[in-house]
């Protein structure tokens, strides 16, 4: 399925313009069968999805298999990168998550073209950014996702200039985007801040020596993505070395463009003229794998993860082993056998490949059903204790002093009300309910959805007790009906 920008008057059955100048409206997306399904933006979530919340009933192991979906990290750079080029790239394991719909809706607010496989090819998205009319990435949409700002290098290389709103805060943190800024003026790009609108232009970026003060995923990812159309080499140090940016890189190879040492702190980048079209298949989540695995760990499951990558996940893997947990991890699949007696074991979160932070809430957790008191250290983000707060609802015992909780165990948890704040924060409620005596109900899963592919789906699929509940609202009158 294809959808375009909107010409005056054109409507036909299989493709549906989304964006008027102003905001996508509300509409109910269609069943998720072999119908088609259009979503008219996930900022615009369903009304009711903002109501959704899951059900949860403790105590069931978790056993059989989960299959593991692409990665939403490696994704989003991926779906920017289609900015570089005229010609159509083809990304395959894309996850089916709401900022995955968000970055979509943006790239047609450019002119973007996007299309969707369904059925067999549901995980396919091409897209070709051969008329791109409008290189702006509205406040309305990066409001709801930071990622969004990953368009910024892409337009500014590709189109000259780039107008994109400033994030604005997060709950988790500041996270503010100067490194990418300076990244950006240090290729010869002139920037400038008005009215929560960052404007940036160059006629064509030039190849120049950036060193990160700080080590940054997406700056490193938004630069990287730049410096391969500047005149000239480009030379990154102090770079992020995740997966998702290796991830990019070989995508950006495949297009055409000149880079070495992606996984290490330094990165080379020869510009060329131009990029070319490309076919890429998106690397599994380590971070919904580790989220399974710790599930299945404290639901004294036996479930095998498959379509995931153990490489990935050496700190977690290790830290758990300390912990006392078995796991036997092949080429692309990896088992989590019960029978485990939890001892505390410290953490503290590190950029990659230290312990993940995106990995904290949900070792957290696990934290508060291991013998002992654990300490865990929040290095990367200032704010992202928000799920301790819960789980001492749920009967943990929790202490949280800065960036630092401690976290005595082993406690009964209880069922109980509780909501999401972030999206690993959620994960983290999530797998507490599924351990807890009760049937908890956990509110703002539209948190959750926005990185985990049905989760409740593939919960339930294992043996958890779970249901999604909405509060369906009376329609509006006004709201029209959905081609389907
Ligand atoms: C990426 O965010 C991930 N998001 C985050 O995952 C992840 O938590 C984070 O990296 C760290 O691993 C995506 O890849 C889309 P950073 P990013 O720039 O790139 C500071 C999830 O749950 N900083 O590496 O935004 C920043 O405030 C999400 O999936 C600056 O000061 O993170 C933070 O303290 C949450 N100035 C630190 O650096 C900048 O210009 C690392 O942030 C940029 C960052």
């Amino acid at each position: 399925m294809k959808i375009v920008p909107k010409s005056p008057n054109s409507r036909s059955s299989k493709t549906e313009s989304l964006l008027p100048s102003t905001l996508p409206d509300f509409r109910k997306p269609v069943s998720r069968s072999r119908s088609i399904r259009i979503d008219f933006g996930a900022v615009a979530l369903r009304p009711e999805s903002l109501m959704d919340k899951f059900v949860i009933r403790g105590g069931n192991p978790l056993v059989g298999s989960v299959r593991i979906s692409g990665a939403k990290n490696a994704a989003l750079p991926a779906m920017a990168a289609a900015l570089l080029t005229d010609e159509p790239v083809i990304l395959e394991n894309i996850p089916d998550v709401r900022d995955i719909q968000t970055e979509r809706n943006l790239l047609v607010s450019m002119g973007a073209e996007v299309e969707l496989g369904y059925g067999r090819a549901s995980h396919r998205t091409t897209i070709s950014c051969s008329n791109l009319g409008n290189p702006e990435a509205a406040y309305e949409l990066v409001k709801t996702m930071r990622a969004s700002t990953l368009v910024l290098g892409p337009l500014v290389a590709r189109m000259g200039r780039a107008r994109v709103s400033q994030p604005g805060g997060c709950a988790i943190g500041a996270r503010p985007i100067d490194l990418h800024l300076k990244g950006l003026e240090r290729l010869g790009a002139s920037i400038k801040q008005e009215h929560g609108y960052i404007e940036a232009s160059a006629r064509r970026l030039n190849g120049g020596h950036i060193i990160f003060d700080k080590i940054t995923v997406t700056g490193t990812e938004d630069l990287m993505m730049a410096a391969t159309l500047a005149q000239g080499e480009t030379v990154m140090e102090n770079c992020a070395r995740e997966p998702e940016v290796i991830d990019l890189a070989v995508l950006l190879t495949k297009m055409g463009a000149k880079i070495e040492g992606a996984g290490t702190s330094t990165i080379r980048i020869q510009g060329v003229e131009k990029l070319h079209g490309a076919r890429h298949r998106i690397i599994p989540d380590r971070i919904e794998a580790g989220t399974f695995v710790i599930a299945a760990v404290l639901t004294g499951g036996d479930l095998t993860l498959t379509n995931c990558d153990p490489t990935h996940l050496g700190s977690l893997i290790q830290k758990l082993e300390e912990a006392g947990v078995r796991i036997t991890a092949a080429n692309d699949s990896m088992r989590v056998t019960n029978g485990h007696q939890l001892i505390a074991a410290d953490i503290s979160t590190e950029e990659y490949p230290g312990f993940p932070t995106d990995m904290q809430a949900q070792y957290m957790t696990l934290a508060t059903q291991a013998q002992g008191t654990s300490l865990i250290t929040e290095n990367i983000f200032e704010n992202r204790f928000m799920h301790a707060h819960e789980l001492v609802r749920m009967g943990a015992n929790i202490k949280v002093e800065g960036r630092r909780a401690i976290v005595r165990g082993k406690t009964q948890l209880s069922s109980a009300a509780v909501q999401c704040s972030d999206l690993r924060a959620s994960a983290s409620l999530v797998i507490a309910a599924l351990v807890a005596d009760g049937e908890t109900i956990i509110d703002r899963v539209y948190h959750i959805d926005r990185g985990y592919e049905r989760i409740e789906e593939k919960l339930k699929g294992a043996g958890a007790q779970i249901r999604r509940i909405g509060e369906i609202l009376p329609k509006r009158a006004q709201a029209p009906s959905v081609v389907a």
